[in-house]
């Protein structure tokens, strides 16, 4: 049983700084607030801060990081209790069953470094694994929901990690504040309670699933309706005792396989080996000189950093900053720069620990070369990927994964200057849909390939035993000088990619601050198709780019982009006006 914890007047004190016209609800005694109190969750301002700030993206989970910082907490620590949180408060798109990427800057050794803490596969699993008897690749949702799909969790290791090498605060401290709200119960989100409604089917699939998130009468939890989690204090309260490791070597692990393993519609092969055996990974940044500023991200698994840094490199070539945000060539120049980007990520990037990958992707030479087929004015006719410098190369076929857009991202910097921008992920909208101990499995093998071989050459994002899916997370950290300059991120699938390379440019070019960079209308071209938000000016482009030959869709672009600007010792932070989000500082 859980006992009270100090951390329930945390919760319901408000924070000193921007967070005064939201309501949090945590700690009332109503079971539900009206949904349009609810809503007001949706505030966001342009904030300033002179020692310390948070964005992520709930206010909840804002509000616990923000607490963690006054507190004396390092930006790891912040992170940690602002990851406990999500995994509650945003379910959807996060948690302790899922994986993250993280881009460090640790101030007293002047250093940046990233942390991959990306799902494995199986080491049963084969590159079949997502196809059916007769090699054929199954439909997204067959693979998604059950046990099929469910990777090894990496978040939890990650969490245990940064706070052994970066934490000031005792851990157990770290994790009561989401404890506290899952044993009280939080209030439903309108955004939760809408991706609720969207995944009605799949979410009634499984007992204990459907048993968290509906009502009795049979509809979804609403916005404004009291949450209580009792299993997931549990597990926390387990996790602060016994520390991030008994994840991975005591019961919680030990259930997570015998549900991916057990469950009769779409069983999985994890097995506690694969648990057992997990690590998280530290490589070195990924870096593009760019305007003065090295713009840095993680490298694979992930083709973050790799595809952001072609879109700079390339479109660095064409004078961005005079033809400004209103100009349709700027957009037309930064979607064909992007289709060239995707071209390469999608024949050579995945993770380099099991296939070589070419070393040339970013070489200067190379991306003049890529420029130099863009037309200012008239659409790319044919995209394919080119040939960087590689040393042993190999003929793959172009990768075929399905991408759907969700997951979370957390910008944070801490009293001493120390940075973490994280992008975090379960991948679809509530994950496998399988639960156990209170939170959701991830569906992070979907990120693969679905088909191994295509004309008889490999896709280097197949499936293998142990391999990490390739990803689009594009947690970003700008140095200036060899400090950070700018701490982003975003949620999308692979359109997270262009969320952050287009925030990047608007501000680094265009010299937006990063509330407008964030909220500057999406625009987005990945595969040939130009996607334009709807509701915005972004779709004054369509007439223009319908006549440069492009085809166009207006569409939903629900970007969740977070940044921390840091100029001259201040602060200044944006979250994403689409979703959520909330930043807070002091
Ligand atoms: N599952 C989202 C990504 O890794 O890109």
């Amino acid at each position: 049983m859980i006992k009270p914890l100090p951390w329930r007047a945390l919760l319901t004190a408000a924070p000193l700084c921007l967070a005064s016209s939201l309501s949090f609800a945590a700690g009332q005694a109503a079971d539900t607030i009206a949904p349009e109190a609810a809503s007001t969750l949706q505030t966001q301002k342009l904030a300033h801060a002179q020692h310390f700030m948070i964005a992520t993206a709930n206010p909840v989970a804002s509000k616990i990081g923000y607490e963690i910082l006054k507190a004396g907490g390092s930006a790891a620590d912040a992170y940690v209790a602002v990851q406990m949180a999500l995994g509650l408060v945003e379910p959807q798109s996060s948690g302790l069953g899922g994986g993250a990427f993280a881009v460090y800057y640790d101030a007293s050794k002047k250093k940046l470094t990233t942390f991959d803490a990306r799902e494995t596969a199986p080491l049963e699993a084969t590159p079949a694994l997502f196809q059916d008897k007769n090699g054929k690749p199954l439909t997204f949702y067959d693979a998604v929901v059950g046990g099929r799909s469910v990777g090894t969790p990496g978040t939890v290791k990650l969490l245990g990690e940064l706070h052994e090498r970066y934490g000031n605060l005792p851990w157990k401290d770290l994790l009561e504040p989401a404890a506290t709200l899952a044993q009280d119960g939080f209030i439903v989100s309108p955004r939760l309670a809408g991706a609720l409604a969207n995944s009605k089917k799949s979410l009634a699939r499984y007992p204990q699933t459907k048993a968290y998130f509906f009502n009795p009468d049979g509809t979804t939890k609403q916005a404004g309706q009291r949450l209580k989690n009792t299993p997931y204090a549990e597990t926390l309260l387990m996790l602060a005792t016994y520390g991030a490791d008994s994840f991975y070597t005591g019961r919680i692990g030990k259930d997570i396989v015998s549900k991916v393993r057990s469950v009769p519609d779409n069983p999985g092969v994890l097995s506690e080996k694969d648990i057992a055996s997990y690590t998280v990974k530290e490589r070195t940044p990924v870096c593009l000189p760019y305007q003065g500023y090295d713009v840095c991200g993680m490298g694979p698994p992930s083709s973050g950093a790799l595809t952001v840094g072609q879109i700079l490199g390339i479109t660095n070539q064409f004078d961005l900053a005079s033809m400004g945000p209103n100009s349709p060539k700027a957009w037309q120049i930064i979607g064909d720069a992007s289709r060239l980007a995707f071209a390469d990520r999608g024949r050579y990037i995945a993770d380099t620990d099991y296939v070589p990958m070419p070393e040339g992707l970013l070489d200067a030479d190379y991306l003049k070369a890529r420029a130099k087929l863009i037309t200012p004015g008239k659409a790319l006719k044919t995209v394919a990927p080119g040939e960087p410098a590689w040393r042993h190369p190999i003929a793959l076929a172009d990768d075929q994964a399905i991408e759907f857009p969700n997951t979370s991202h957390v910008s944070i910097v801490d009293k001493d200057g120390n940075a973490i921008s994280v992008t975090t992920t379960i991948e679809h909208g509530f994950g496998s849909t399988l639960m156990s101990h209170g939170f959701l499995l991830n569906n992070e093998l979907t990120d693969f390939s679905f088909k191994s071989y295509q004309d008889g050459h490999p896709i280097a994002n197949r499936v293998e035993p142990g391999k990490r899916p390739r990803s689009s997370m594009s947690p970003t950290i700008v140095m200036k000088d060899n400090k950070p300059y700018l701490v982003v991120g975003s949620p999308g699938g692979s359109q997270i990619i262009g969320y952050v390379a287009k925030t990047l440019i608007a501000n680094l070019q265009w010299g937006m601050d990063i509330q407008q960079a964030i909220s500057l209308p999406n625009s987005l071209n990945r595969f040939g198709t130009f996607e334009l938000e709807k509701g915005t000016a972004a779709t004054k482009l369509a007439k223009p780019l319908e006549a440069m030959g492009y085809k166009v869709a207006i569409k939903d672009m629900n970007s969740g982009v977070q940044g921390i600007e840091i100029r001259n010792g201040q602060l200044t932070g944006g979250a994403d006006p689409r979703r959520e989000g909330l930043v807070l500082g002091d």
